[in-house]
């Protein structure tokens, strides 16, 4: 028991330690050929001290060099042990379903026909600027629990069913209350807020859009950076939402106030929001369906990350994909999270590998630290290696292929936020019953809890 310096707790013995680092250990995002080396150690284990990792390796060398009597083991034997998935796109705080819409949409109506009367959005703003805050936390607690369970440990979030200064105040200090109990209790991911006021022009303002750009640049862009709700301000700048002339404006007022920037782009119709997402540096542009190689090109020479929701055309059943191979060869850093009503990230490795012909290695990647590059969190965690917050994820499978190949159900056996597991049954007392189910089967290895 030579110990260099003893660890906290050691996963160890894991059939593949994927650690999702770059090769020659290079900071940023992974692009090109890069994305689909995912670091793969057989045998492989995490040194852990408090919250963070300190060393990566064979599990002998680990062992040897950083376990003395008072360090945790926790045995991976067989499993595939990852970083926590960071999902950089969702719009988690709503009321109500839309499950009406749903049956429309498989019967032959499009998103955009939905929208222009009145459904869409506008259905989830009704229900959510009816729901209390409390009631919109409890909602998406129960949605940051089941992402959780499933492998999610960082969760951006987006307003958006507000559409009034107050609703809009109302979602934002709903998240970032939420965020601040939840790492006090060590209970749920990581959570950051991106304001979206220009979600859709609110029914009020349909006479008249310019009044409602004027508001959000106006009243709601400097209320929530007064009270520092959101890291990022993001425009659906679209056919039926906004022209790339008002999103300008937006992201504009935004940047002028300290907020960085994103954008959904591209997902129904080219009217140019990738020149909008290059003049204001977003960080990330979102959805991409619809990409001309001008676009790809322009993407590349910004350095923004793609970030590809294939769950979106999955839930829409349409049929185009975004283009995440040419991105990929483009040298464009692309990542892949689900926008769509599922918690299972898994499951969007999954469709970018079998629809977007992603390798798992690639939509791993995407899923992890590219997805915390798109969160400006890239220097703080995505990856398995010394420094970065010790969020990992053990997976009940022999590779990491599997992650990809074996779809729809909740691979995820331990979850483990700064280090210390999530207790499952303290958030069993939390949640609903589902998970209550999940408490009761057998741990797989207690000893190292
Ligand atoms: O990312 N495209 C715009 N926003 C969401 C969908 C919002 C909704 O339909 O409620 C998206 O797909
Ligand atoms: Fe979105």
């Amino acid at each position: 028991m030579n110990a260099t310096m003893a660890a906290t707790r050691i996963i160890h013995s894991a059939e593949e330690l994927v650690t999702c680092t770059a090769p020659g250990g290079k900071a940023g995002p992974r692009k090109g050929a890069n994305q689909g080396e995912a670091g793969v150690i057989d045998n492989g284990a995490v040194a852990i001290v408090g919250d963070r990792i300190v060393a990566v390796g064979p599990t002998n060398e680990i062992i040897h060099s950083y376990r003395n009597e008072y360090t945790k083991l926790v045995d991976a034997t067989g499993k595939t042990v990852t970083p926590g998935l960071v999902d950089a796109h969702t719009h988690l705080v709503w009321a109500g379903w839309r499950e009406e819409e749903y049956r429309l949409k498989l019967q032959g109506a499009t998103y955009l026909e939905i929208m222009e009367a009145g459904g869409g959005i506008m259905s989830t703003v009704d229900a959510t600027r009816l729901a209390d805050s409390s009631e919109l936390k409890e909602l998406t607690y129960i949605r940051l629990a089941r992402m959780l369970a499933h492998g999610t440990t960082t969760v951006e979030i987006k307003s958006g069913y507000g559409l009034s200064v107050e609703d809009e105040l109302k979602t934002l200090r709903t998240i970032s209350d939420l965020n601040l109990e939840l790492q006090k209790a060590g209970t749920g991911p990581r959570i950051a807020a991106t304001f979206l006021g220009a979600h859709a022009v609110p029914r009020e303002y349909a006479h008249d859009p310019e009044a409602y750009v004027t508001l959000v640049i106006e009243k709601m862009i400097p209320a929530v950076a007064a009270e520092g709700l959101a890291e990022w301000c993001d425009v659906f700048c679209d056919k039926g939402a906004f022209t790339a002339e008002q999103s300008r404006r937006i992201l504009k007022a935004a940047r002028e106030s300290g907020m960085h920037t994103r954008i959904h782009a591209n997902e129904f119709e080219r009217v140019g929001a990738i020149e909008v997402a290059a003049e204001a540096g977003a960080v990330s542009a979102d959805h991409l369906l619809v990409l001309s190689p001008e676009d790809i090109e322009q993407l590349r020479a910004a350095g923004t990350v793609a970030v590809l929701l294939p769950g979106t055309p999955f839930g829409l059943g349409i049929k185009g994909y975004a283009p995440a191979r040419e991105l990929i060869e483009a040298g464009v850093p692309d990542c892949n999270p689900g926008t769509c009503p599922s918690e299972n990230l898994t499951l969007m490795i999954s469709l970018a590998c079998s629809q977007m012909r992603m390798t798992p290695s690639e939509a791993i990647v995407a899923a992890t630290i590219n997805s915390a590059y798109a969160l400006e969190r890239g220097h703080l965690l995505g990856s398995l290696e010394p420094g970065k917050l010790a969020d990992i994820v053990i997976w009940d499978v022999p590779n990491h292929t599997h992650l990809a190949y074996h779809f729809g159900i909740n691979l995820a056996e331990r979850v483990f936020l700064g280090g210390k597991p999530v207790d499952r049954r303290r958030r069993a007392d939390l949640i609903e019953t589902w998970v209550k189910e999940l408490a009761s089967t057998p741990l797989h290895d207690d000893k190292g809890r």
